[in-house]
């Protein structure tokens, strides 16, 4: 709200030249465009409804005998913010409460809302709605989860330890670029088919590349004890190199990279180890 107040009397105040808005005389040539720009700017409320379907995963153990189901629900995109957060955000405020789902900042951070939307694991508040109107948009709880209530999954990723610094080295951080930004989301191990079938034993996408930031974090001295804990069968070798977790990352980021960068660090420590 006080955003809204803000750019109202910025605009009062401010030239328009000074804004860079469009200044259009009237009169010959204009004709065609202002109209657009009138209807542009017509009160939503006065504008067609643009209605587009969202195909829900619900399914709420508290009532007995509820077995998972698809729900759709109709939402006029004019009266929507533009992405699927908002729309979910909208469906439970006007038109089903008992609708649950998880988020926090809105912006891509806290990694809460991390769901299955039209096919990928991604969060919902980043990822746009698909303006076409005759395809109806499917929304999962991320896949291969024990779920708590419609699009809540149980959050149950194994941790990390954080860095231990023994010494007071300087941090280059450049080392750490592309590995920092991991806001825990998941999105990457819920897309991994062998974190699917092992995720008992195999740390999954979203831990390794935690486990790589610290790892060469300068400041960090117990990398060969962090390498140590990963001489199994499972807990890094399960990763096949099938990249699903870089493709669906919502922050761009590249765990397959991380992984095989862990299994070059351990072909070092297995041959200083062996030759000790
Ligand atoms: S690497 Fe990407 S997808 Fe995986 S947990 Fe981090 S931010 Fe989420
Ligand atoms: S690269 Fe490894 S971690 Fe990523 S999806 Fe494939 S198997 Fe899973
Ligand atoms: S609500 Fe925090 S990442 Fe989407």
């Amino acid at each position: 709200m006080a955003a809204a107040v803000v750019g109202v009397s910025l605009r009062r105040r401010v030239p328009a030249r000074l804004l860079l808005l469009p200044v259009r005389a009237a009169g010959a040539g204009g004709g065609c465009r202002g109209a657009q720009t009138a209807a542009a700017a017509a009160p939503a409320s006065q504008a067609p409804p643009r209605i587009k379907k969202f195909s829900i995963y619900r399914w709420d153990p508290d009532k007995p005998g509820d077995k998972p189901r698809m729900q759709t629900y109709e939402v006029d995109l004019n009266k929507c913010g533009p992405m699927v957060l908002d729309a979910l955000i909208k469906i439970k405020n006007e038109m089903d409460s008992t609708l649950t789902f998880r988020r926090s900042c809105r912006e891509g951070i806290c990694g809460s809302c991390a769901m299955n939307i039209a096919g990928g694991n991604t969060l919902a508040c980043t990822k746009r709605i698909d303006r076409d109107l005759s395809k109806t948009t499917k929304i999962y709880p991320l896949p291969h989860m024990y779920v708590v209530k419609d699009l809540v999954p149980v959050s149950s990723q194994r941790g990390w330890d954080q860095g231990r610094y023994a010494t007071t080295g300087t941090f280059l951080w450049m080392l750490c670029d592309g590995l920092y930004e991991c806001i825990l989301c998941a999105c990457c191990s819920t897309s991994c088919p062998s974190y699917w079938w092992n995720g008992d034993k195999y740390l999954g996408p979203a831990v390794l590349m935690q486990a790589y930031r610290w790892m060469i974090d300068s400041r960090d001295d117990y990398t060969e004890e962090r390498l140590a804990q990963l001489q199994d069968p499972f807990s890094l070798y399960r990763c096949h190199t099938i990249m699903n977790c870089t493709r669906t990352c919502p922050k761009g980021l590249n765990p397959g990279k991380a992984i095989a960068e862990i299994k070059k660090m351990m072909a070092t420590y297995k041959e200083k180890t062996a030759a000790a």
